[in-house]
């Protein structure tokens, strides 16, 4: 699957090209980060990298490049192609290639009344690794385009949902939080600023494995990630949730309070 190149350069290893050089080449079993940039700064960076070296170490692949190196690589990208916003790319396969991707972030009324959620079962190899796995994407993206879903829940053999095919899933039951255990995803960096936001709010998080038949018992679900940030569901296959419900609506709130608070201190 070719991942294109927006903008006019881009990061070939310790070069910056242009953009009408790229020579789009195969990624799967490739390691990969996406992330966003808001005002120019690469937003959560220090965590980006980090799951971006273990995702190499799980791969058993050792990345050339200092954390230190990437990151100058990134600003360097950031400043050429004088960009304030937009997601991206940073990839190593053989070689380390970070560039601006296309990004499509969610309207304000998918963040007022919720989005629409489908079901695939299909399972991603190491689930703590953000590792290029063509196949459950492209399986995931049919599902997408077929059904105007916004996003695609994974779910096991045993129907147990694990998370988004690009975000992890949260459930709201009465005063708690209940989504799927670190082992069994990716560790989203959104997923791990909610559940320490939560925290903040004396807001139980269980890490617990749900079949698609316990849908029932709860009022709210959100997604999180790098594109969606918190988003409200409003509808898994026949399930409805409430997307007003308190909780979301705090945590919402919060993660942007977060993001300004990061931003303040990274421009300070
Ligand atoms: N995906 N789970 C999966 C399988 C993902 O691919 C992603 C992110 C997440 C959320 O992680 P984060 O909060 O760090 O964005 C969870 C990126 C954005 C992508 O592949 O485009």
């Amino acid at each position: 699957m070719a991942v294109l190149p927006i903008h006019k350069y881009f990061v070939f290893n310790n070069e910056i090209r242009q953009t009408e050089n790229f020579i789009p080449g195969e990624n799967e079993g490739g390691i990969y980060e996406v992330l966003r940039v808001v005002n120019g700064i690469p937003l959560f960076l220090k965590d980006h990298l980090e799951r971006f070296y273990n995702s190499a170490q799980l791969s058993e692949k050792s990345i050339r490049f200092s954390e230190n190196q990437i990151h100058t690589f990134l600003k360097n990208l950031i400043e050429n192609n004088e960009v304030e916003i937009g997601n991206v790319l940073i990839s190593y396969k053989i070689n380390l290639k970070i560039f601006f991707i296309q990004h499509s972030y969610p309207t304000t009324e998918m963040y007022r009344d919720g989005v629409f959620c489908g079901i695939l079962k299909a399972e991603r190899e190491k689930p703590n690794a953000k590792v290029f796995q063509t196949s459950v994407r492209q399986r995931a993206d049919k599902m997408l385009k077929e059904n105007g879903f916004y996003e695609v829940l994974l779910t096991d053999q045993f129907d147990h949902i694990s998370e988004g095919s690009r975000s992890n899933v949260f459930f709201v039951s009465d005063k708690e939080l209940v989504t799927s255990p670190g082992s069994k995803v990716l560790l989203g960096i959104t997923r791990q600023k909610t559940i320490l936001l939560a925290r903040e709010l004396n807001i139980p998080v269980i890490e617990h494995e749900l079949k698609i038949s316990e849908l029932k018992h709860f009022d709210a679900a959100f997604i999180t990630g790098t594109s969606p940030k918190i988003l409200p569901i409003s509808k898994i296959d026949g399930f409805s949730f409430n997307p007003k419900n308190d909780i979301v609506r705090q945590l919402m709130k919060r993660y942007e309070d977060l993001i300004v608070a990061y931003l303040k201190l990274q421009s300070g």
